[in-house]
């Protein structure tokens, strides 16, 4: 089936839920899930329900999509993402991006639990992706490219909205949080990367490193929707600590939730329609 007949027959499901019109989409992270608690006459649906939604299987994921408003604008949270890791096609992975679009999205936030590459850093600091590496060792848009979405060659010089950018450090600022900056380097995972894989990313120059967003991003600016990436830095990297587990990056984003909710409405009310 073509992409678009698939489009339409997810968001006329989408429809008969009452989610005929989004704003804004989201995509909550790794232990990052309860932002969507904050939205207003929320809506709940189960991915398993949703035509071309596939199930999803990592711990800390829920695997429904929270519609509601929040600041007066529709939004679309995933709670739960799909990962390439998980055996998933890139397609699959990214197409709950395209179905933000359609549903009339000019924005999108991504958030992920990521690992600390820049020795500055250190657990629990908060991001914003102003650029991203590609290490997955493919690319969401390999296949035939349907130009009515966006074109073959998308320009990915501006993929991190600058004004979104501008917004969230205007959020951190008024808020009284800290919030650092960098590039986000996608690895497919699902192993943490090695150290000698860590210096390779600091040499090249990441600042964070994660198994996610990349694919979403790039669909994202295919599209053209204006993406704000933050990560949630719940460890450093390999190498820069003893050892890495997925028990301490779901605590670590347990620990500055509160100060992530904050900072996503924030951002939230700060976002214009037009932008
Ligand atoms: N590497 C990759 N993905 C991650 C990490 C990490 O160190 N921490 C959280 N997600």
């Amino acid at each position: 089936m073509r992409l678009t007949d698939k489009l339409s027959k997810t968001t006329e499901y989408l429809n008969t839920q009452g989610i005929t019109q989004i704003d804004i989409g989201m995509i909550l992270g790794s232990g990052l899930g309860n932002f969507a608690e904050e939205l207003e006459n929320p809506i709940f649906v189960n991915y398993s329900t949703i035509p071309f939604f596939k199930e999803s299987t990592v711990a800390g994921h829920k695997g429904r999509i929270v519609f509601g408003t929040l600041h007066g604008k529709t939004i679309l949270a995933m709670q739960g993402r799909y990962h390439y890791y998980e055996g998933h096609a890139m397609d699959d992975v990214t197409y709950p991006i395209r179905v933000m679009k359609e549903l009339g999205a000019h924005s999108l936030i991504v958030t992920n639990a990521a690992g600390g590459v820049n020795p500055s850093f250190s657990n629990g600091v908060l991001m914003l992706i102003n650029d991203h590496i590609n290490l997955t060792g493919t690319n969401p848009l390999i296949g035939p490219n349907e130009e009515t979405i966006g074109p073959r060659f998308p320009d990915m010089s501006q993929t991190y909205t600058a004004k979104l950018q501008a917004i969230a450090k205007k959020a951190a600022a008024e808020n009284n949080l800290s919030l650092q900056e960098g590039v986000y380097a996608g690895f497919s995972g699902p192993s943490y990367e090695t150290p000698a894989e860590i210096r390779f990313a600091q040499i090249i120059g990441a600042d964070a490193v994660g198994m996610s967003t990349v694919p979403e991003a790039i669909v994202a600016a295919h599209c053209g929707l204006n993406v704000l990436g933050i990560s949630c830095i719940t460890n450093m990297a390999a190498g820069l600590q003893a050892s890495l587990n997925h028990a301490e990056v779901v605590e670590v984003t347990q620990k500055i939730n509160h100060s992530f909710k904050q900072l996503l409405a924030s951002i939230v009310e700060k976002i214009g329609k037009e932008s």
